[in-house]
């Protein structure tokens, strides 16, 4: 007898677990984030997703260390290829966009294709509508047919694939008053607003490095928000680039240009900048890794260090906080909180000029 059809089509669905164990390959008992390799299949199971994908957002730390192991003097197109050729070797053997050296993964967009039964319509979700992805690719599974596109300057490639969303993972449905490139580029940093929003206080000083980036310019304008007229925002930013669109933004009371893996220097500019005072709040945007120690010696004893990088080395932090004896509470960046997609899409409609500085950095559909 012929098997029961068991493609997306099919109603015959396996139970799955909530947080997608049986998608787990190997190694076996871990749950898909700690996996090396997952079950990319687009048989979905009765509390599964699956997703037709048009974009992948790659996660900052992880797309600047791909296009770092291209060869010197590479060309853009050159660039392009490495990334497109690293990508979807990762993704054949791993079976999700996991990069093994930075550990981290991204977001995607795409448009709902299947529900399982008992999958979570969220926000009245249906087939056809567009979505993004709240969970890292580095837990999705994700099948790549063909890579379209790849966007240098959004740390985006487009694909043809599907990929599975399990019954615990949110999504957003991007909203009709936005663009879906800028939808997913900020959706991709969506635990910062939220977060940043928790830790700083009225009157505070808040320091965000990497403060011309996404998740700094937006990190920055919260800053703003909370600390009040008596409060202080810090921004270092880096390059020409970022430091204009740290300016522009003009939530920052201080805008710097440094290079935060040099510690040393750079906490000499912040107390230079700061009448001798460290940070309430410091807040690390940085895609690069090395960062840690300045954003800990410009942080006041028994302040808070919100390491939103994934570059971010637990032990580097942790070892090299206790090396220079700073007393300081250091946060690792969840890049989930409650509401936090709606948080960050009501703060662009609200701030009008974040809004047209992310528009000028992730044009597109
Ligand atoms: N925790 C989470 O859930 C979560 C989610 C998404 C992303 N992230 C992480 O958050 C970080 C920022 O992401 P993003 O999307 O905002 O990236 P982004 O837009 O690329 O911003 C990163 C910024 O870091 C700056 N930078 C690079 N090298 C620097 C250096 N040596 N000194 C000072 N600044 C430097 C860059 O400035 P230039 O361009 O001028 O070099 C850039 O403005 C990344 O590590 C990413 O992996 C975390």
């Amino acid at each position: 007898m012929p098997d029961k059809p068991r493609g997306p089509e099919s109603l015959a669905f396996q139970p799955g677990c909530p947080y997608g164990i049986h998608r787990v390959i190997e190694p076996e008992g871990v749950l898909p984030q700690a996996a090396w390799k997952l079950d990319n299949s687009p048989v979905i199971r009765d509390n599964e997703i699956l997703i037709d994908v048009g974009t992948l957002n790659i996660d900052a730390a992880s797309f600047k260390q791909i296009v770092s192991t291209a060869k010197p003097g590479a060309s853009p197109a050159e660039k392009r290829e490495h990334v497109a050729r690293t990508v979807s070797d990762i993704v054949s053997r791993r079976g999700k966009m996991h990069n093994p050296v930075t550990g981290s993964g991204g977001m995607l967009l795409g448009r709902l294709r299947q529900f399982g039964p008992k999958a979570p319509r969220r926000g009245g979700a249906k087939e056809g509508d567009f979505v993004a992805t709240l969970v890292s690719l580095s837990l999705t599974p994700l099948r790549i047919d063909k890579i379209k596109e790849v966007h240098l300057d959004k740390d985006q490639v487009d694909i043809e694939g599907t990929a599975v969303v399990f019954e615990s993972g949110p999504y957003a449905v991007i909203p009709p008053d936005f663009r879906k490139t800028l939808a997913l580029a900020l959706l991709d940093v969506a635990g910062a607003p939220a977060q940043v929003a928790r830790l700083v206080g009225k009157g505070d000083t808040v320091l965000v490095l990497g403060a011309g980036g996404k998740s700094g310019l937006i990190s920055s304008a919260v800053a703003r928000e909370k600390v009040g007229p008596e409060g202080k925002v810090i921004a270092v930013a880096h390059s020409k680039a970022s430091t204009e669109r740290a300016m522009k933004l003009g939530a920052a009371d201080v805008v710097l240009s440094a290079d935060a893996k040099d510690a040393i220097s750079t906490m000499v500019a912040v107390l230079k900048a700061n009448g001798g005072r460290k940070a309430d709040v410091t807040i690390n945007c940085v895609s690069v890794p090395g960062t840690e120690m300045a954003s800990i010696l410009c942080t006041q004893s028994r302040g808070k260090v919100y390491f939103f990088s994934m570059a971010t080395s637990f032990t580097a932090a942790a070892l090299g906080a206790e090396g220079v004896g700073a007393d300081v509470e250091l946060i690792i960046g969840n890049g989930y909180a409650e509401d936090h997609a709606e948080i960050a899409l009501e703060l662009l409609r609200q701030n009008q000029k974040l809004r047209a500085i992310l528009e000028d950095m992730f044009p597109g559909e």
